[in-house]
């Protein structure tokens, strides 16, 4: 164990973690917590970076494209606070030469969960039902408005069939949908839940009563929710995000979401967020989430816990279980 004693390595944590997790980052490092939980710009993370040998950083954090290429060189590792890594460049850290851990597996659950939320949610109304009830207009209802739309048996179609994908392939198996997937690779016929592989994502869609986005986003996933993807849906259908909002062009869903090609929308994730395009709030058929895939006390403090076990690896000179960079 790398100790907390005056050689023990020094980590910067940027955001507040669950307590159970900065105790014990606290009694292996001599770990620096941010307290208040105030947000750090990235000009006051890299001002001081230099005196540490490692970051634990999140998504929440907004560093920048070019953040590992000017991070001072006394940072060995950054370990992030998330499955995601878009926020950190895996090229220039290969070039530094600096470690870069995620978080996978342990919010696989929580994810899948938040992911048929939106799919419920959007579908049969949470959202205006919730503001009906809140604003006094139950009243309102009669035996033809407002409807929500059907789930069960429906066909659902997941963008990216990793380990979030398969999760919620295997939840919406048990409301009878019938899944179709598109990623890179198929994955095992019992991994997909016995779902239909598509090679070429245009294949999948015409199939797609919903189209829940499930992939990283990288540069070929970015933008890839466009206005020539949507007009391949059937007329009606609802689309569910919870990977990264920049897979999405919001121009192209919110013009779906007003013309009626989609019947509604599920977000939990959003371009810029948490600035988030206005229009998206003026919508009645989406139902809108503040990036809650991973939120529950049990799956932050894991997420956590996995950044401090790859920590603990790496300072004791073995491979981090979750390491992105070049070994
Ligand atoms: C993740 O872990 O990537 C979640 O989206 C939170 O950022």
């Amino acid at each position: 164990m790398p100790g907390q004693g005056p050689d023990s390595p020094r980590i910067l944590v940027t955001r507040r973690m669950m307590p159970d997790a900065e105790r014990r980052i606290s009694s292996l490092f001599r770990a620096s917590l941010n307290h208040d939980d105030r947000p750090m710009s990235r000009d006051e993370i890299l001002e001081k970076a230099h005196q540490y040998d490692g970051l634990l950083v999140s998504s929440l954090d907004k560093l920048g494209p070019d953040f590992i290429a000017v991070v001072p060189s006394s940072v060995r590792i950054i370990a992030t606070h998330s499955v995601g890594y878009d926020h950190l460049s895996i090229e220039q850290a290969n070039s530094r030469g600096i470690a870069v851990t995620n978080t996978p597996d342990v919010l696989t659950d929580a994810t899948a969960d938040i992911t048929l939320l939106l799919i419920l949610g959007a579908a049969r109304g949470a959202s205006w039902g919730d503001r009906m009830v809140r604003e006094n207009r139950w009243g309102q209802s009669t035996l033809i408005s407002p409807l929500g739309h059907d789930v069960s048996g429906k066909r659902l179609g997941i963008l990216g069939m990793g380990r979030i994908g398969q999760a919620v392939a295997h939840r919406a198996r048990a409301f009878g949908m019938t899944i179709h997937y598109h990623a890179r690779k198929p994955v095992s016929a019992a991994k997909a839940c016995e779902a239909v592989y598509h090679s070429r994502f245009a294949d999948m869609l015409p199939n797609c009563d919903f189209l829940s986005v499930n992939c990283a986003s990288t540069p070929e996933t970015r933008g890839m929710i466009n206005r020539e993807a949507l007009s391949s849906l059937p007329d009606g259908a609802i689309l569910v995000n919870t990977a990264r909002g920049d897979i999405i062009d919001d121009d192209a869903v919110i013009a779906a979401l007003q013309s009626g090609k989609l019947a509604a929308a599920g977000l939990d994730v959003f371009r810029g967020e948490p600035q988030i395009d206005p229009r998206y709030r003026t919508l009645d058929n989406v139902f809108l989430l503040p990036h809650i895939g991973s939120a529950t006390p049990g799956t932050r403090s894991a997420m956590a816990n996995r950044c401090i076990d790859n920590l603990v690896q790496f300072f004791e000179g073995e491979r981090p279980t979750d390491l992105l960079t070049r070994g």
